[in-house]
């Protein structure tokens, strides 16, 4: 059987929330045998984004700035204009496009295998969706894959010792975009009920989404995390955060139980 690659595959690899030991095998893997690694940064080339941070800890261990290990594959950012907030935007447009010819001029030049790095699992609310549909129509002969990553909802639950859901509780994960009505509509879901919610985005309207959890009494059983898997990571209670938190904050409000097993039917 033949081992050698297929040409043209551009594989959106999730590397976890930030903390580089929550980078699967199958990522390194990846990300090791890639000829090229692209990653997502705001605006600025300059800078180093998250999903950097985490490929940088495993190939140039130790970097300083100026003892990269050559051998390691080369990495190029892609600005995705992530602060935008406005729909398919011009500057989300043509960042998608900038982004795709940076991965079809890698195939060009004789690159078969390009990776794009990125924060928690590449299936859930990443860029890599619209990188990979931008590159799929300009080359329909580009073959896409991805490797799941350890997403900021599972890393939160962890490290906050929060159970996120047994027997028949729902799960709903859902991006607070418009603050409290979303949480409110969630919360109030006949479908939904007794559900553990995860809150994505919603860190500027923290002040909304903490009322309306305190509304439903489900505040004191909350947790929230920022940063989580950084080194600025900052874990709370809910009860405790008061205020607008970052953007790359999550938050669980985990179903109420009553008795071991409770909910199994
Ligand atoms: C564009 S989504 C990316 C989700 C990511 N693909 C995943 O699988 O977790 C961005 C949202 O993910 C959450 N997030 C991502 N990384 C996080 C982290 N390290 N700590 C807390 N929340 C994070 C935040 O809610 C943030 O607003």
């Amino acid at each position: 059987m033949s081992h050698r690659k297929p040409l043209n595959l551009l594989i959106g690899v999730g590397v976890g929330p930030g903390d580089p030991e929550l980078l699967t095998l199958q990522a390194l893997r990846t990300l090791r045998e890639a000829d090229l690694i692209v990653v997502p940064v705001r605006d600025d080339r300059d800078e180093i984004g998250y999903a950097e941070a985490v490929v940088r800890a495993h190939l140039f261990p130790g970097e300083d700035g100026a003892t990269a290990t050559t051998t390691a594959t080369p990495i190029v950012r892609a600005p995705f204009a992530l602060t935008d907030r406005t729909g398919v935007s011009a500057r989300r447009t043509h960042a998608w496009q900038a982004a795709a010819a940076l991965v079809l001029d890698a195939f060009e030049n004789g690159a078969s295998t390009v990776a794009f790095a990125t924060i928690g699992d590449p299936n859930i609310y990443s860029t890599f969706s619209y990188l990979a549909a931008t590159v799929r129509q300009a080359r329909t002969d580009v073959q896409i894959q991805t490797v799941p990553g350890i997403t900021a909802m599972q890393a939160l639950a962890s490290s906050s010792g929060t159970v996120l859901c047994e027997g028949s509780e729902p799960l709903v994960l859902f991006p607070a975009l418009g603050g409290a009505d979303d949480i409110d509509g969630v919360l109030q879901h006949p479908a939904l009920t007794g559900a553990t919610v995860v809150a994505y985005k919603g860190g500027r309207h923290w002040p909304q989404l903490r009322e309306t959890l305190t509304a439903h009494g489900r505040l004191e059983s909350a947790v929230v995390g920022s940063h989580v898997g950084r080194p600025d990571q900052d874990l709370r209670l809910a009860s405790a955060v008061t205020g607008e938190i970052p953007y790359l904050s999550t938050v669980i409000a985990p179903s109420t139980r009553t008795a071991r097993g409770g909910k199994l039917v």
